[in-house]
């Protein structure tokens, strides 16, 4: 079989009945019962990114409307088409009274708001009044990442479920269910280490993890596995820099630690931290200062999310961890 790499794998393998989708019971389970009941809620589907929402909220619009109408009673729009208070208002508005009055009773009409957390506070408001004002017979289903982002009267007036990281074991499991339904051959000595590197960099996101699946074959990376080129290509540390790190830190040796940190080509400092989060359990550490530590890494992951300096922001982190060094 040749590999046809053209269609991104993430839509491929979307899940389209709520039995594929992985984890999520709890989200899962109620939204199952709405469905079976078939009166559902206005919904809020909150939680990381690449976790299920969007594909739960394409299953329920399937589920509930029932085949041929579903072009013509749903509509899906994300942020950008919402920042504009005019296109909210006539758009959803339209969308939300067209022929109400003809309409069979009990059919259904769904709107999707992707990325819900980007509408700005003032088109919410205008939308809330929508929502009010709309039949029965509509239903909104917001999907945000932050849901402190999401005004209010909003969030009473929907039932929200709440989506979480996959853990590993879910991961891997659709990893190697992929990789079987590709006939990928992947070599089997490496197998484990290389969907453990494929989670880590995923971080429990299951669009990233597939992605770089997919990345890995594109790049013909299989064949001679070597998991330090795909932790490179998705912005990584390979582990013998890691193992560098690990040696500097121990000798309380800022320079070289500089050193290493100058000779990284590219790396994404948010990634960084995490992977220096990662080796800390192995640096000989005094006594009790692991929790210090981390709130020092916390604040600094913060501040570089806010558009500090990546360089001078690790550097202050390297320095904090060489000082808390037994030696
Ligand atoms: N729980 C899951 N079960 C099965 N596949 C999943 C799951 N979560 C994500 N995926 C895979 O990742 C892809 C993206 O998922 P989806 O669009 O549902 O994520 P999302 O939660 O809406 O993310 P975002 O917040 O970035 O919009 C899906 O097409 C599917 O391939
Ligand atoms: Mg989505």
């Amino acid at each position: 079989m040749t590999l046809d790499l053209r269609i991104p794998w993430v839509e491929k393998y979307r899940p389209k009945s709520f039995d594929d989708i992985v984890s999520q019971n709890i989200a899962i389970n109620s939204l199952k019962a709405f469905i079976k009941k078939g009166n559902m809620p206005h919904m809020i589907f909150t939680g990381p990114a690449g976790t299920g929402k969007t594909s739960a909220a394409l299953i329920i619009a399937k589920e509930m409307l029932k085949g041929e109408n579903y072009y013509r009673d749903l509509l899906e729009l994300n942020a950008s088409d919402t920042v504009r208070m005019d296109y909210v208002r006539s758009v959803i508005k339209d969308f939300v009274n067209q022929n109400m009055i003809i309409r069979k009773k009990d059919s259904l009409k769904i709107v999707i708001l992707d990325e819900a957390d980007n509408i700005p506070n003032q088109v919410q408001q205008a939308l809330r009044r929508i929502m009010e004002r709309a039949s029965t017979k509509v239903k909104f289903i917001l999907m945000c990442n932050y849901i402190n982002r999401i005004i209010d009267p909003i969030i009473s007036r929907c039932a929200v479920f709440r989506f979480v990281n996959l853990p590993k074991e879910k991961i891997v499991e659709r990893l190697k269910y992929i990789a079987k339904q590709e006939n990928l051959s992947i070599p089997e000595d490496k197998s484990e280490l290389f969907f453990d590197t494929l989670f880590f960099i995923s971080a429990g996101d299951l669009r990233k993890a597939i992605n770089t699946l997919q990345m890995s074959v594109a790049l013909d990376l299989l064949e001679n596995l070597d998991v330090n080129e795909i932790l490179k290509i998705s912005g990584f540390m390979d582990q013998e820099t890691l193992e560098k790190f690990i040696e500097v830190f121990q000798a309380k040796d800022f320079k070289g630690a500089r050193k290493i940190v100058n000779s990284i080509e590219t790396y994404d400092s948010r990634n960084l931290i995490r992977q220096l989060i990662g080796i800390l359990p192995r640096i000989n550490l005094q006594p009790n200062v692991l929790n210090i530590l981390l709130a020092f890494f916390g604040d600094i992951d913060y501040k570089i999310s806010q558009g500090a300096d990546d360089q001078i922001q690790i550097l202050a982190l390297v320095a904090e961890i060489i000082n808390q060094v037994n030696k």
